[in-house]
């Protein structure tokens, strides 16, 4: 039997949970030839390695290493860089996840050169133009052969889009079976002594989009708030490099370190961050993905941003959108610290067996 090369495409830190599931599952099966290749976009050990070492997905295959740049940039070099592997490769497919830059541009060099693409966390939609992650949705999933879900309303915001529907496959949560499948895991983390935190006594923080860090107006708006909700519960804050870059650009970190309950550190692996949004009061957050695991989690979410891509975290889950507004951010984390706070309900197929559906389906299509 002929075996389908399939690349599998890793670039950014959400990227990595989101592969670690489909790459076992490809494991299992005879028909298959996997290759990971890295794009590079992310490489600092803690924003990449600990994932890889964490999550046993294999060191990648080929490392394209394009780091960091301007958008342009940073896109147009994984695609020349991308292309070379292509045509040495002839992979029978290329999957891609997420929304990240890597995305974008590997399905961009792969739909060229008539090879097929799947994207996995198709049809998310925050409606908001200015989101680069929108921009790489929008256009990965036009240029997509599968379009896997993550849920229902994906799957409607395709088909408006003029998407063929036998093309989309609502299939489930692929970061929530890597979620699911560590939980145990994560309870060998030593980071609540580490950080002489107890369970339900603190808050977590995460912030790295640019539309909050990126402008010293938002991001001193945000400190301010953080400033009046650290009187009340302890705040830790694993800070993105871009956020830590711009705290020191806009010379934040004396007003930061005056805040006695509010503690920056370094990024952490998966498992440590894990156990963290386990055992925390509440997340503070303008992250995607934490969105949907606080979701799971059970743990309350405030989400600062104007809108989300992931609606169904707020009708079925623990979600709050709370945008940069001062009073709603304190008023819904004092509301919280009350006990008054809504508990979130398992989307549909969110299950941890998604990546056994995606897999099933390429078989299927593909063999
Ligand atoms: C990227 C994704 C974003 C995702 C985020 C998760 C795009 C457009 N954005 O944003 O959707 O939520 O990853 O982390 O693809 N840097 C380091 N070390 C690293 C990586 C980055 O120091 O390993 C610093 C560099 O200064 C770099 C900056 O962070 O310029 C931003 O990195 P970049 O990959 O451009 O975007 P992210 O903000 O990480």
């Amino acid at each position: 039997m002929n075996k389908l090369k399939i690349i599998l495409i890793a670039g950014a830190r959400p990227n990595f949970m989101k592969i670690a599931p489909i790459y076992d599952e490809i494991k299992k099966h005879q028909g298959f030839n996997p290759i990971i290749v890295h794009t590079g976009q992310h490489y600092d050990e803690n924003m990449s390695k600990i994932f890889f070492d964490q999550l046993s997905i294999p060191k990648p295959d080929i490392n394209l290493g394009v780091g960091s740049a301007s958008h342009a940039r940073q896109t147009a070099e994984i695609m020349i860089r991308f292309e070379d592997v292509l045509l040495k490769e002839k992979p029978g497919l290329v999957m891609v996840v997420g929304d990240v830059n890597s995305t974008i541009a590997c399905s961009l060099v792969a739909a060229k050169m008539h090879i097929p693409v799947a994207h996995i966390e198709a049809g998310l939609r925050s409606h908001n133009w200015n989101m680069p992650e929108e921009i790489n949705r929008i256009l990965t999933d036009r240029l997509s052969d599968y379009l896997f879900t993550t849920c229902k309303d994906a799957n409607e915001n395709l088909i408006k889009e003029g998407i063929n529907k036998r093309k989309i496959y609502f299939v489930g949560n692929v970061m929530i079976d890597t979620l699911l499948k560590n939980k145990e895991l994560a309870k060998k983390s030593k980071i609540l002594e580490k950080l002489k935190l107890r369970k339900g006594k603190y808050a977590v923080l995460t912030l790295h989009r640019p539309s909050n860090v990126d402008s010293k107006e938002n991001l001193t708006k945000i400190l301010e708030t953080i400033e009046e909700i650290q009187r009340q519960i302890k705040i830790i804050y694993p800070a993105h490099p871009r956020a830590q870059k711009q705290i020191n650009k806009f010379s934040l970190i004396d007003q930061i370190k005056e805040m006695e309950n509010f503690h920056i550190i370094d990024p952490l692996g998966y498992l440590d961050f894990l156990w963290l949004m386990m055992n925390a009061k509440f997340v503070l957050t303008d992250s995607g993905g934490i969105q949907e695991e606080t979701t799971i989690l059970d743990i309350p979410c405030l989400t600062l941003r104007r809108e989300t891509e992931r609606p169904i975290t707020v009708t079925q889950g623990t979600n709050v959108v709370v945008g940069n507004n001062k009073k709603k951010i304190i008023e819904e984390s004092l509301r919280i610290l009350r006990g008054n706070f809504k508990h979130g309900k398992t989307p549909e197929l969110w299950d941890g067996k998604a990546a056994v559906r995606i897999v099933k389906i390429i078989l299927e299509k593909h063999l």
